[in-house]
């Protein structure tokens, strides 16, 4: 290389060896600092050329170094102007931000049809004044059936109805119990819905699941009557359903309440002619209610004498089946989001 050369005179200089080795670095340079360190090599001061130059006696020479200089001088500025625009290009694509891209799709997700509903439910009842209480999935035997009035020889006392963790310990079957805990820690008058997860040892089926959520409804008041409870629940079907439901009630057991009754609800299908969802009656069960039965009262402490009350427990499952016509319980509880992501 041309440090190892013998000091420059015109003689020793190999014109076209140098012209071919400095076009090679030119070439190979692959950023402007490499390429101003050759130029500062090939073509400065103190370059081969340059001195050869300086030194040069005969015009045939001269011209034959002056046009390698100048060819050298044109590599230069033809590589430098190439290192600047791949330079530009680099930093455009790394840290540039190009405004005409499309922007990224971030995904977004959404309530799951039972929160849905359940929103619905605790914003109606705020707006009626009633109160929303949580109350314990593991509850005692007292709680979730002596206090309710249930009956010794109920069939859901029994470990095939009712998942048992102790003998006096269950996963609770229903919400009501809330019913309990809320009127002894508050005095009438109470409005109170409580919504959460209940357990029962039910096989599954396209309407029944193991687990699933209720909300349940309390109002204590003075002079409370059936009607009172009709139109609260005509005003919660309404709000999930829409404005053209029709309620009616059927009269049913429950150990809690006297008289019980199950609401149905017009069906959304068919408007209520009848179709294979109503299963051709035109009315869709909901869930149960009724007026609080005195002896409840008296397990709180309360004086049936002085009031009354009624209560409600309805299945957000069934109520988001029917909102968004969901024919099996079974996804509800799936975490497909490609499910999901249909309501
Ligand atoms: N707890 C009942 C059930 O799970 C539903 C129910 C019926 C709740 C009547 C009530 C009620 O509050 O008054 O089947």
């Amino acid at each position: 290389m041309s440090k190892n050369r013998e000091p420059a005179t015109v003689a020793a200089v190999d014109a076209a060896a140098l012209e071919q080795e400095a076009l090679a670095a030119v070439a190979a340079a692959s950023t402007p600092a490499e390429l101003t360190a050759l130029r500062t090599r090939y073509l400065g001061r103190k370059s081969e050329l340059k001195q050869a130059l300086r030194n040069v006696r005969d015009r045939e020479t001269g011209m034959t170094l002056n046009a390698v200089r100048e060819r050298l001088e044109d590599a230069f500025a033809r590589r430098e102007a190439d290192l600047d625009r791949s330079e530009l290009d680099r930093a455009l694509s790394s840290d540039g931000f190009d405004v005409t891209l499309p922007g990224e799709e971030l995904p977004v997700g959404q309530l799951h049809p039972t929160t849905q509903v359940r929103r619905i439910v605790e914003d109606t009842f705020l707006g009626l004044g009633y109160e929303i209480r949580d109350d314990r999935e593991v509850e005692t035997v007292e709680y979730n059936f002596d206090k309710l009035a249930f009956p010794p020889t109920h069939s859901s006392r029994s470990p095939r109805d009712t998942f048992f963790l102790a003998d006096d310990v269950v996963l609770r079957t229903e919400t009501s119990p809330s019913q309990i805990h809320h009127l002894e820690a508050r005095e009438p008058p109470v409005y109170m819905v409580s919504i959460g997860r209940v357990y029962r040892r039910d096989a599954i089926t396209p309407t029944r699941f193991p687990i699933f959520h209720q909300f349940e409804g309390l109002a204590v008041d003075r002079g409370i009557t059936l009607a009172d409870l009709k139109g609260t629940l005509l005003h919660v079907m309404r709000a999930l359903f829409g404005d053209d439901r029709r309620v009616r009630f059927r009269t049913h057991y429950f150990p809690f309440t006297e008289p019980s009754i199950e609401p149905d609800v017009s069906c959304g299908v068919c408007g209520g002619t009848g179709c294979r969802t109503c299963k051709f009656t035109g009315w869709i069960e909901l869930g149960g209610a009724g007026m609080v039965d005195p002896r409840v009262f008296e397990n709180v402490g309360v004086d049936p004498e002085e009031w009354s009350g009624f209560a409600f427990g309805c299945g957000p499952e069934r109520a988001a089946q029917l909102r968004f016509g969901i024919s099996e319980i079974r996804p509800l509880w799936s975490t497909d989001l490609r499910v999901l992501r249909q309501f």
